[in-house]
């Protein structure tokens, strides 16, 4: 069986890399790649680097989406845009952006400031997590790139701890591709870029699942792709780093894309690949644990796990693609 997808928001960065992802399968075909941009384009006009020449963008209606007998449909659109086009798909849909993340509607509308018409349910798209729920979802709302990073990091200590400190630095595509300050060469150029220093929205994303106290600071690096997390977590007590790194070799056995490194990870150990890797487990005389934890925001922070998703909700081998 072949699953049919589609994506709207192609054109962007995490479109063009479920593109890639996609059309490299043997179990997923492409039904339709939407963008109001280069509708009538090739893929290859605006990414030369891509292999297929013929491959174009579309630009179908939602009435044809719904017509069109995809399976799944990847919306991968700026925040608050897929509120009014989710509630009218008709096949499985995994989100990228934040619309759907949040299980409080209150919280969601404070962060983002925009408001759902109806509660729609969706499962928060962290197989790490929720696996058995992804397996039934209609609806998989895929994590934020930082928020991956993050709850990863912390789940296997987070009630030993009294506080936790994410210290988090990106790749610039993970603005988007659409023009910011942080992705124009002038300012990222020999450059680190801290941004939103106290209330970033992917703070609250984690508090969703990071109980306690929580602290987040993001900033931007200098590369196209790659995520670093630094937690430092304020233990309660005093813990053998040997026994901590136990405890997250023991969370994660049999977890595919997540990677106990014997090393301090960096990003290349993760760049095109949909890993997480966590490595560092070093303790301080202040019971400050540091555990680094790393992804390719644009694969395992967005379209890897969302190939990963549709892959746990289509009942096929979850490492099909993105292996
Ligand atoms: N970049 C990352 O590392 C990353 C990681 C995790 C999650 N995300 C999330 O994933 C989503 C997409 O991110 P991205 O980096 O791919 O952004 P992007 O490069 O800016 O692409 C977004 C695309 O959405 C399309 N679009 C915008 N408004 C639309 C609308 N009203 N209707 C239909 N299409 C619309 C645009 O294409 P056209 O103008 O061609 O239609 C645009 O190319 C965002 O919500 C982002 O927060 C991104």
């Amino acid at each position: 069986m072949k699953i049919k997808a589609g994506i709207i928001g192609a054109s962007g960065y995490t479109g063009f890399e479920l593109i890639k992802l996609l059309s490299r399968r043997k179990h997923a075909e492409i039904a339709f790649l939407n963008s109001r941009t280069y509708a009538g384009k090739t893929v290859k006009s605006l990414y030369p680097d891509f292999e297929d020449g013929k491959l174009k963008f579309t630009n179908l209606s939602i009435e044809e989406i719904n017509k069109s007998g995809a399976d799944v449909v990847f919306t991968a659109m700026p925040a608050t845009e897929s509120l009014d086009v989710i509630p009218k798909l008709k096949s499985k849909v995994i989100d990228l952006g934040p619309d759907y993340r949040f299980s409080s509607l209150d919280v969601y509308e404070k962060v983002y400031g925009a408001k759902h018409k109806k509660k729609i349910t969706a499962v928060y798209g962290l197989p790490e997590l929720f696996r058995e729920k992804i397996r039934k979802a209609k609806l998989v709302a895929n994590p934020g790139c930082y928020a991956t990073a993050s709850i990863l990091a912390a789940l296997p200590v987070q009630k030993m701890a009294k506080h936790i400190i994410f210290d988090c630095k990106s790749g610039y595509s993970g603005a988007g591709s659409k023009k910011t300050y942080a992705n124009q060469p002038e300012n990222y150029t020999d450059n680190i870029i801290p941004y939103n220093i106290t209330k970033h929205r992917h703070k609250f994303e984690i508090e969703q699942f990071i109980k306690g106290r929580v602290s987040f600071t993001p900033h931007v690096l200098a590369t196209f792709r790659g995520l670093m997390c630094t937690m430092h977590a304020l233990l309660g007590k005093e813990y053998s780093a040997e026994d901590i790194k136990k405890m997250y070799i023991e969370r994660y056995k049999g977890e595919p894309f997540v990677k106990i490194a014997d090393k301090i990870p960096d990003l290349h150990d993760v760049q095109g690949n949909n890993s997480c890797a966590l490595g560092g487990f070093e303790i301080d005389e202040n019971n400050q644990l540091v555990v680094i934890s790393v992804i390719d925001n644009l694969l395992k922070g967005a379209s890897g796990q969302a190939v990963q998703n549709m892959n746990i909700m289509f009942g096929i081998d979850e490492k099909e693609g993105i292996e």
